[in-house]
């Protein structure tokens, strides 16, 4: 059985951020999937989205999951915003550990991310409206595909790892 603990939410929830530390903390390695993305790919998210589009990208977070499946570990695992939107990727997800929801509002998602360029979906004229759209729209997904949710609006890196770290314990 597999210990990963993946870490899935909204951008800007802080996936990676959290994940690294609890990396750190938990003594594993730690994997993000936009990252695997990119690197076998050879060009960014943005270029992705730019010359294949967003269903390609899709694609690419499905055979990324898949290939993780294929390995041993217990990994920190952090993910794309919206690899959970798949009802495949929710399936693949539970069979590759515990699956741990970090929530926020989306007043937080638009302060922490404002002039952000590096997102595609939130390149418009009203990234707080599209984020709030996006959100509404997400916010069963990621629930269903949770184990394990934890509020991260306003928390310390110390209070959310340790939650994470009891309730995946
Ligand atoms: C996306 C989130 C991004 C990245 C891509 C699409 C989304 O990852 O996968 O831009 O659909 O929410 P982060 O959640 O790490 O920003």
């Amino acid at each position: 059985m597999s210990k990963n603990v993946i870490l899935i939410g909204f951008m800007g929830c802080g996936k990676t951020s959290v994940g690294i530390r609890l990396s750190y903390q938990m003594r594993r390695a730690f994997l993000d999937t936009d990252k695997l993305i990119e690197r076998r790919a050879g060009m960014t998210i943005s270029e992705i989205f730019e010359k294949d589009g967003e269903a390609y990208f899709r694609k690419l977070e499905t055979e990324t999951l898949k290939g993780l499946l294929t390995e041993e570990g217990d990994r920190v695992i952090s993910t794309g915003g919206g690899l959970p939107t798949r009802e495949e990727n929710r399936a693949l997800l539970k069979k590759l550990g515990t699956v741990v929801y970090l929530k926020l509002s989306a007043q937080t998602v638009y302060e922490r991310l404002r002039g952000d360029t590096q997102r595609p979906l939130l390149q418009c004229d009203d990234p707080l409206g599209k984020i709030q759209e996006l959100m509404a729209a997400r916010e069963a997904m990621y629930t269903a595909a949770a184990d394990v949710t934890v509020d991260v609006d306003g928390r310390s890196f110390e209070a959310i790892i340790k939650e994470i770290e009891e309730k995946t314990a």
